[in-house]
């Protein structure tokens, strides 16, 4: 699986089917797609149609992230607009294991996100039902913010805990994530990178593309 998952938040919705198709050519299957709904995050972005208009053209999957203060009526539209990962934020009040059961009920991916000020602790119990956990690495919200770089310690000790128990939880990272940063993520056990801004701030997708990859494959566990 190609380990960068491109966040399109960002980009120029002018530039989007160019950008997706410069992805399309260069390896990416996963795009990551952030759901915000202006109550759980300040910020309000695509609703279920984006994805079926995605699906229409590109063969990619999508990775929901849900910024939602209520994932338990948005998974299953999200899901049937054609995701094929959903992830919930571990700080919305509501019974994680049944949104788990949820998503996997459908036959997709389930992933739970925790903000960069959550207790990594709080996710230990639910990691043999998840697919994947969701590190943030800024406050959700916004693209184009500042890595927390707190974030790498905090993959570790998830990773750690992950192998002492031998699940196979993948961890993904979200939120300033660059080719200096990737690397160390990788070596401190993450699996996936979102990746947006820098992606974008490039003028050359295919070379920063190439770039990451070499950066993440050559990091050392
Ligand atoms: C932030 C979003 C991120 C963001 C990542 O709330 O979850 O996916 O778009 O993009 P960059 O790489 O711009 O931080
Ligand atoms: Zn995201």
């Amino acid at each position: 699986m190609n380990p960068i998952f491109p966040s399109i938040l960002s980009t120029n919705f002018f530039d989007l089917e160019s950008r997706l198709s410069a992805f399309a050519s260069n390896g990416i299957e996963y795009i990551h797609l952030d759901v915000m709904d202006g109550h759980f995050v300040d910020n309000i972005s695509f609703g279920p149609s984006a994805i079926k208009a995605l699906k229409s053209k590109f063969d990619f999957k999508i990775d929901t992230h849900l910024m939602v203060d209520n994932p338990e009526k948005m998974i299953p539209k999200y899901i049937e607009a054609g995701s094929e990962w959903v992830s919930f934020h571990i700080e919305t009040q509501k019974d994680h294991a049944a949104l788990i059961q949820m998503i996997h009920s459908h036959g997709c991916q389930a992933g739970i996100v925790l903000n960069p000020d959550a207790d990594v602790e709080r996710v230990f119990p639910l990691l043999p039902d998840l697919d994947y956990v969701l590190l943030m690495s800024v406050f959700p919200g916004y693209g184009g913010q500042k890595f927390i770089e707190a974030t790498v310690d905090r993959v570790g000790l998830l990773k750690g805990h992950i192998d002492e128990r031998g699940l196979d939880c993948m961890i993904q990272v979200d939120g300033g994530v660059n080719a200096d940063n990737a690397p160390r993520l990788k070596a401190a056990g993450a699996d996936l990178f979102v990746i947006g801004t820098f992606l974008y701030n490039s003028n050359d997708i295919e070379n920063t593309i190439n770039i990451v990859l070499n950066q993440i494959n050559g990091a050392k566990r």
